[in-house]
Formats: C-alpha cells, sequence, structure tokens
C-alpha cells in the first residue's frame, strides 16, 4: 500500500514532533520544514528523524522560495511553522507579524500547487481580550467574533497574524476548490515546551525555591491540553476529512492560582503566594467549548492535567539537573 505523503512545518518544535511521531507511527512518510529558529534537533529531535519515512529539510518560510526544491505530491500539509506565543509577540511584533504571514502566504502557495488538504494551526488567541463581562461564553465556542482589541498593543501582533492565517486558507480554499482544516490549539502543553509559557516558567521558579512564590493573574483561568492529546485530536480530525474551524483543547478550567499549587506540590516547595498582575491584554477566562471537537470525532482528553503537569515538571526538573544554569533564567511573563 502507497503511504500518505505529508508535508508538515515546524517539525523540530515541540508540538510539531508530537505530530511527527503519531504520522510515522501510522505508516505516512513526512517531510519536515523547519528553520530551527526555535526548534531543536536535540536528542528527542534526533530519534524521531532517524526513523525511516521522514526528510527534513532546513528552511524559513518567511522566503518566498523556501519550497521551491520541493515536489508537490503531498496529500497533506499540516502548516505548524510559526513564531509563537505572547513572550515572542511582546519582544518582537513586527518580527511575529512579518514571519507568520510571509510563511503563511508561502504554504498557501505551494497548497494551491499541490492541491493537497490543509491543516493550519491557528490559536485561542484569535478571541483577543474579549471581555466575559460583554457577555462572551465560557467554555467559549468557535463561532465568538475574533478580533483584537487594540492594533498597537504588542501582545496581539501573535493573534493578528494567526487571524490573516486563518482568513487566507479559509478563503483561499473557499474560492480553488481546497479543501482545508484550521485548527486553534488551546494552551497545549508537556516536556519540551520551551520556556516561554506558565508552565514552566512556574516549575524553574519552583525549582529554584522562589520563595514567596510570585503568581501573576491567579484569578486568571486558562484550560490545559497534555500534547499527546492534542496530537491525538488532530489526528482524529485528519483522519475524519473534518473540514472548518475546530477547537482543540481540554475544556477543564483552571484558576492559575491553583496551577501554582499544584506545580508547587510537584516540587515539594511549600512557599506563600504572591498574586502579581497580569499582563496588559490578558484574558481573564479562556476555556474551549470542544463539542465541535467531540462530535466530529469522538475524541475526549484523557490525560488529566494532574498527570500530565507531573510528566511535564519531571522532564523540567531532568533537564535542570543536567542544565543548572537554566534555574538562573528571568522566567517571568
Ligand atoms: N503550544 C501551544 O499551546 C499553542 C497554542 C496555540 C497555538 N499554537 C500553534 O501551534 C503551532 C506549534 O506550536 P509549538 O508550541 O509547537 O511551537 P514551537 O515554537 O515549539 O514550534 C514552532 C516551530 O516552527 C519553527 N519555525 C518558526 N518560524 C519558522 C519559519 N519562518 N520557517 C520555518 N520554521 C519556522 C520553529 O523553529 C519551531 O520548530 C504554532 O503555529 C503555534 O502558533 C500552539
Amino acid at each position: 500500500m502507497k503511504s500518505a505523503r505529508v508535508l508538515l512545518t515546524g517539525g523540530a518544535g515541540f508540538i510539531g514532533l508530537g505530530m511527527v511521531r503519531r504520522l510515522l507511527d501510522s505508516g505516512a512518510s513526512v517531510t519536515v520544514v523547519d528553520d530551527l529558529s526555535r526548534g531543536r534537533l536535540d536528542d528527542d529531535a534526533a530519534a524521531v528523524f532517524s526513523r525511516p519515512g521522514i526528510d527534513f529539510v532546513q528552511a524559513d518560510l518567511a522566503d518566498r522560495s523556501s519550497l521551491d526544491g520541493l515536489g508537490a505530491d503531498f496529500e497533506t500539509i499540516v502548516h505548524l511553522a510559526a513564531v509563537i506565543g505572547i513572550q515572542a509577540a511582546s519582544r518582537e511584533p513586527v518580527r511575529v507579524l512579518r514571519t507568520n504571514a510571509l510563511s503563511a502566504i508561502t504554504i498557501t502557495d505551494f497548497w494551491r500547487r499541490c492541491r493537497a488538504r490543509m491543516v493550519f494551526a491557528s490559536t485561542s488567541e484569535v478571541y483577543g481580550a474579549l471581555p466575559v463581562s460583554a457577555g462572551v461564553p465560557v467554555p467559549t465556542p468557535e463561532g465568538v467574533p475574533v478580533g483584537i482589541a487594540d492594533p498597537g498593543i504588542p501582545r496581539y501582533s501573535y493573534a493578528a497574524s494567526k487571524i490573516f492565517g486563518e482568513a487566507l486558507v479559509m478563503q483561499s480554499a473557499a474560492s480553488e476548490g481546497l479543501r482545508a482544516l484550521v485548527v486553534r490549539p488551546h494552551n497545549v502543553y508537556g516536556p519540551r515546551m520551551g520556556f516561554d509559557h506558565v508552565i514552566p516558567q512556574m516549575s524553574i521558579r519552583a525549582l529554584r525555591r522562589e520563595n514567596p512564590f510570585r503568581v501573576f493573574g491567579p484569578d486568571e483561568t486558562r484550560a490545559f491540553c497534555y500534547v499527546d492529546d492534542f496530537c491525538a485530536a488532530v489526528s482524529m480530525l485528519m483522519e475524519s476529512g473534518a473540514e472548518g474551524i475546530f477547537h482543540v483543547g481540554n475544556d477543564r478550567e483552571t484558576r492559575i492560582g491553583d496551577l501554582a499549587e499544584m506545580i508547587l506540590s510537584l516540587s515539594g516547595h511549600a512557599a506563600p503566594i504572591a498574586g502579581m498582575p497580569s499582563q496588559t491584554g490578558s484574558p481573564a477566562r479562556r476555556c474551549p467549548d470542544i463539542s465541535k471537537l467531540r462530535e466530529a470525532t469522538g475524541f475526549s482528553p484523557s490525560i488529566a492535567l494532574e498527570e500530565g503537569l507531573a510528566r511535564t515538571f519531571a522532564w523540567y526538573d531532568a533537564f535542570a539537573a543536567c542544565n543548572p544554569s537554566i534555574l538562573d533564567m528571568d522566567a517571568t511573563p
């Protein structure tokens, strides 16, 4: 039987490596494109990239000619490559906007040549800072309008770049009869997720015994999805042939202060919590309504936060033991 051919961008990154593993396990052959600006060819990636059925191309998708050397016989494109997250957006908003928009244009042009199916990774940040007080439901369904409150706030550069990408993909699909699936990940976490996120940052500060333990926006809520659950849900959507926009995440809403208590407990560090203000534009609550995903696939998250956090904390603990200088990092939002 001929194996499916998948082009996956961002495959040296956190979610990307998990997706590559799943695709190889399913018998697909995978071409990974990554510029290694954030992804790493560390031991985990080396183990996956040495498996049969994988090609690795180091290229910057913001360069419009970066895919010129690739053939067009892909059945699926999974576009995960992006400069991600709120910290990058706050520090380098122009780089985030330019890289993500240009990369979306490059991959969309390539997709139109292949006429493959597109899976585009967006983000929950497309909901900007929608105030719950304005009647936005939580858990939030996909139909809520996306948007940013103020184009001048650096944080929103990431959301703006993803809204542009969603629009480019959905409009290209509609105007050219192409198949597109847009997924909006909500707070995916797990080992090897980098350091620009609340869970690794709290883990690092718990490991260095910060006292009092600072928690930024302790009364805000988020819904955390373990990376294996995320990759399983995206695979199920791909297998189902679903098209359109889907939330992918876990619908258990967790207070950030409670998350901190769980990480302190895992680290054996009993420090009092010092509540700190959250970042400008940070939403008070965020939790996805995943009923559309459940109906399309039967997916249900299988890894409880307690279990996922234990695995994630253990990874950062081991990483810090081998790289003790990491404990000196800023580790705040
Ligand atoms: N992790 C989350 O909670 C989360 C939440 C919402 C959305 N997402 C989206 O999911 C996708 C994957 O996120 P992740 O957490 O794995 O991020 P990541 O940073 O670990 O992975 C992104 C990968 O893209 C690569 N990359 C960046 N710019 C590139 C370019 N111009 N050309 C080629 N490669 C480039 C990086 O080197 C990296 O390996 C992203 O699109 C992100 O916006 C993730």
